[in-house]
C-alpha cells in the first residue's frame, strides 16, 4: 500500500486518464485533491471514489474537489497554497490535465498553437512552481507529469499537441535535476492510446472543439483503469520516464534506431484534421 495517506494532487480529475487514477488511488487509500474545471464532474467522480459505483471500492478518504483552470496562470500559487491548507502537505502532484489538437499548420490559427501550449506545456510548469516551495520545506515530493508518446513521436496534423508533449520533457528533465538534492523525485510518463474524450475534447484549426464523433481511433486501446495500474507502477518505482501502450509503444524504440524510416512512414501518414 505504497499510496496509503499519501497526498495525491491530481489535475484533469474530472475526466479520462485522471479519472481513473482517482479512482485506483482511493482504493490505495490516498488521500485524494481532485482538480479541473467543471465541479460537477469533480463531483461525480468524488462520489464514485467515495464508494458510490463499481468502479471503486469503498474509500477511507473522502477527496477533496479543488477547481482550477491550468490556462490561469497567475491563479495557480493561490491554488497551490490552498491544496497545501487541505492536508498540511502534498506529496504527489500529477500535472495531468491537457487537450489535444488537430489540423494542418498551414490552416491552424496561431492562437490554437498557444492555447495548447499554455493548457498542456505552461499550466504544468506554472503548477509545478506554485508547488516546489512546499515539497522543498518538506524535503520529500514527486512531480509527476503526462506527457504521451506523440512526444517523442511527433506525427503530422497533430503540430500543436506533438510540441506541447515534446517540451514537457526539456523542462522537467531539468527540473529533475534541480530538484534531486531536495529528496523530490520527478516522472514523465508516455501513455499511447487511452479510452478517453480527448479526442472530442481536441481543439481544432479555427479553435473550435471537435466535439463527439463516431470514430474507431482508439477501438483496441487500453481502459483507464489499465492505464491508471502503469502510471502508479511508474510513481511507485520512481520511473524518471515510462512509456506505455500497445502496439504504438515499440514505434519509440524504431524512431530512436531507425530515424530516417520513421521519418518516411509519417511522410504518407495523413490523420484526420477534424
Ligand atoms: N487519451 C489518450 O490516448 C492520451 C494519450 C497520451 C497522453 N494523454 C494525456 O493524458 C492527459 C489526460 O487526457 P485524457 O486522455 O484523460 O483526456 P480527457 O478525457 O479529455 O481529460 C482531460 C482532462 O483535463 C482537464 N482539463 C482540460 N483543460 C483544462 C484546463 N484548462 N484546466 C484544468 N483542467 C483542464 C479536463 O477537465 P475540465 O474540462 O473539467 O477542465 C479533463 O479532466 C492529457 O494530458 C493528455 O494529453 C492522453
Amino acid at each position: 500500500m505504497y499510496f496509503q495517506d499519501q497526498v495525491v494532487w491530481i489535475t484533469g480529475a474530472s475526466s479520462g486518464i485522471g479519472e481513473g487514477l482517482a479512482y485506483t488511488l482511493a482504493q490505495q487509500n490516498a488521500k485524494l485533491i481532485l482538480s479541473a474545471r467543471r465541479v460537477e464532474e469533480l463531483e461525480r467522480v468524488k462520489k464514485n471514489c467515495a464508494g458510490d459505483s463499481a468502479q471503486a471500492n469503498v474509500a477511507a478518504n473522502v477527496p477533496y474537489i479543488l477547481p482550477l483552470d491550468v490556462a490561469d496562470l497567475e491563479s495557480l500559487p493561490q491554488k497551490a497554497n490552498a491544496a497545501r491548507e487541505i492536508f498540511g502537505r502534498i506529496d504527489i502532484l500529477v500535472n495531468n490535465a491537457g487537450v489535444g489538437s488537430r489540423g494542418y499548420v498551414v490552416d491552424m490559427e496561431i492562437a490554437v498553437q498557444q492555447r495548447v501550449m499554455q493548457v498542456n506545456y505552461f499550466g504544468p510548469i506554472a503548477l509545478t512552481k506554485a508547488v516546489l516551495p512546499y515539497m522543498m520545506e518538506q524535503k520529500s515530493g514527486h512531480v509527476v507529469v503526462i506527457g504521451s508518446l506523440t512526444g517523442k513521436l511527433p506525427v503530422p496534423g497533430r503540430s500543436a499537441y506533438c510540441a506541447s508533449k515534446h517540451a514537457l520533457h526539456g523542462f522537467f528533465d531539468a527540473l529533475r535535476g534541480e530538484v534531486h538534492p531536495y529528496g523530490i523525485q520527478v516522472t514523465i510518463v508516455c501513455p499511447g492510446f487511452v479510452q478517453t474524450h480527448i479526442s472530442e475534447n481536441s481543439l481544432l484549426a479555427d479553435g473550435t472543439t471537435r466535439g463527439p464523433k463516431t470514430h474507431k481511433e482508439h477501438r483496441r486501446s487500453m481502459t483507464i483503469d489499465e492505464s491508471a495500474k502503469h502510471i502508479l507502477y511508474a510513481i511507485r518505482t520512481g520511473k524518471e520516464e515510462y512509456d506505455y501502450g500497445g502496439i504504438e509503444k515499440w514505434v519509440v524504440p524504431i524512431r530512436k534506431f531507425f530515424p530516417w524510416l520513421y521519418s518516411r512512414a509519417i511522410r504518407r501518414l495523413r490523420l484526420p484534421a477534424s
